[in-house]
């Protein structure tokens, strides 16, 4: 079907519009004085791409800042997985007309080799199929690499969103429909094997092996370690009981949900991210959910005290409480839990616990290689190389950040699938060092909470916006720098924010004293240098 959508002159160079040929949506994009007409909905999770921002040549995703070629519709960064489709488009006159075929779909699998064992022998392994895996091996076979690909899990599944673990599928939005990345079809098509249920007991880099629990040995030529973290567990009395929890892998929220169904009321201990959004989950599905934690407020050392301090007033307004500045000493019970007691002797009636404290780096199983001394997670130079022929990317996987200088380990997807990326492309000896800008979201209740940037520790919150009223920005500073931003709302800001960060434009602080400050048109200013 062809019709025609809007006049060339309703659009300026930088805008994005949706517009509709029959029923399908089309984003419509004028860059350098052409136009452009491309899928309208992310390949993520299905954002309209009209509300994000174009820059650069790249439309960026409102809600989870995957970016897009506008010239191509190909993915730029993380987290879609598939191109945008390109629709042809005419312009006569002041027409704009745009073509689209009936089976018209938004995005599309990007072009890729599959196995070709005649024309490459090679054994590339990928121990995790996360989405660090997931991205690797994605990233091989559009790099046009040949050869084998093993990607291996511990887990019964092919790789899912696990980022739904703790928001829809723990309220019951999708029990029979766990959302996996892609279909069994695609792995057969594009010639990666996924070894799934395979548990690995020893990866042996001096021999090129990896050792897996039933005593089979596999050889590889380069191996890329992405095998994230496992749930950290609260070593009190009575952690073996029935109905105590962590939440990391699909079973255990399948579990979690299970048992919630027949609760009235729940404990989750900890107080960061995925804590909260347990505690979130759980209340939204009707139980009475207590927060249990040492931390003085919920997300102190994330986002700082003042922040943290608003979004637990939003939690209790939703009924959460909250028994902070306490640990759990033990789980009380016979068979399944009853109650958790805390450090002050106080008694907590419940039906059930979710321990969420955090993870420690999977990599027990690695011999004779350089961990972190603290959290025995590998270490990577700025190509995300951890030894001969051994990368690592993801959860796992402690790098030098290119802003800071500092080794950071940082527990974000979009990230993970940017490590999967670059690393994957340095397995095939193309050098590229690692710079991408880190970004999570979150969702509490009905705040959708965006980070872009890093921040251990900082001198100074600035808060703009409407804090109070759950509308605002939070920018975290050091030494006059903004090493982070934090955002409800403010959309396009945030992906400004994270444009000038990429390009090494971020001002300084000084630029905070007025608000509000315009990011969009920071961004856009003609470079002066
Ligand atoms: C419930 C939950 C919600 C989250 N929500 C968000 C969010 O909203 N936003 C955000 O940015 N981030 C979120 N995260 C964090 C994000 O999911 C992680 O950063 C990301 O999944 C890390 O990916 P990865 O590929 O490095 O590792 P993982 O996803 O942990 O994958 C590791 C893989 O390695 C395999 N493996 C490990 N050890 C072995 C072994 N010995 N043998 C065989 N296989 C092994 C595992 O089976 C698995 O396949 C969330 C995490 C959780 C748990
Ligand atoms: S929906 Fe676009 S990045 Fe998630």
């Amino acid at each position: 079907m062809k019709a025609t959508v809007c006049q060339t002159h309703e659009l300026s160079n930088g805008d994005l519009r949706r517009v509709t040929v029959g029923d399908t949506p089309i984003l419509l994009a004028r860059f350098e004085d052409n136009f452009y007409a491309l899928g309208a909905v992310c390949s993520h999770s299905g954002a309209p791409l009209d509300q994000g921002l174009m820059h650069d040549g790249r439309i960026v995703c409102p809600w989870h800042m995957a970016s897009y070629a506008v010239q191509t519709g190909q993915q730029c960064e993380p987290p879609g997985l598939d191109d945008l489709t390109r629709y042809p488009l005419m312009v006569d006159g002041a027409n704009i007309i745009v073509e689209v075929p009936d089976d018209a779909s938004p995005h599309h699998i990007p072009a890729m080799t599959t196995h070709h064992p005649e024309t490459d022998g090679r054994v590339f392994a990928i121990l995790g199929a996360g989405i660090a895996g997931q991205s690797a091996a994605e990233t091989l076979r559009k790099e046009g690499f040949a050869g084998r690909i093993v990607m291996i899990t511990a887990d019964a599944e092919n790789p899912y969103k696990r980022t739904a673990l703790s928001k829809g599928y723990l309220q019951g939005n999708a029990v029979d429909d766990l959302p996996k990345l892609r279909s069994e079809s695609f792995f057969a098509a594009h010639g990666i094997e996924v070894w799934r249920d395979r548990l690995v007991t020893a990866v042996k880099p001096y021999e090129h092996s990896i050792t897996f629990a039933d005593g089979e040995v596999l050889n590889y030529h380069q191996l890329l370690l992405a095998s994230g973290g496992r749930a950290r567990q609260l070593q009190v009395p009575g952690a073996d009981l029935d109905n105590v929890f962590t939440l990391h892998k699909a079973e255990d929220a399948a579990q979690i949900l299970a048992s919630s169904q027949a609760a009235q009321r729940a404990v989750v201990i900890g107080s960061s991210f995925i804590a909260m959004e347990v505690a979130a989950s759980l209340s939204q599905s009707g139980l009475a959910v207590t927060v249990v934690s040492p931390e003085a407020v919920p997300f102190e050392k994330v986002f700082g005290s003042v922040i943290g301090h608003r979004l637990q007033v939003m939690h209790e307004e939703q009924g959460v409480e909250f028994r902070l500045g306490h640990k759990a000493t033990e789980f009380a019970g016979h068979q399944a839990v009853e109650a958790v007691m805390l450090d002050n002797g106080d008694r907590i009636p419940t039906d059930l616990v979710v321990v969420g404290i955090g993870i420690e780096p999977a990599t027990d199983f690695i011999e004779a290689m350089k961990l972190h001394p603290g959290d025995h997670s590998v270490v990577v130079d700025a190509y995300l190389r951890a030894a001969e022929s051994v990368f690592a990317a993801g959860d796992v996987a402690r790098y030098p950040d290119p802003r800071s200088g500092s080794e950071i380990r940082i527990e974000h997807w979009r990230l993970a699938a940017q490590h999967g990326r670059i690393a994957a492309r340095n397995m095939l000896g193309q050098a590229i060092p690692f710079k991408s800008v880190p970004f999570f979201w979150t969702k509490q209740f009905s705040m959708n909470l965006h980070y872009v940037g890093h921040a251990d520790t900082w001198d100074e919150v600035v808060i703009h916006g409407d804090l109070e009223a759950g509308q605002f920005m939070a920018f975290y500073i050091e030494a006059d720098q903004i090493l982070a931003a934090l955002a409800n709302g403010y959309t396009q800001e945030l992906i400004a924010i994270a444009e000038l960060m990429r390009l090494g434009d971020l001002p300084s602080a000084k630029v905070l004293q007025q608000e509000p400050v315009d990011w969009v048109r920071l961004l856009k200013l003609p470079v002066t240098a």
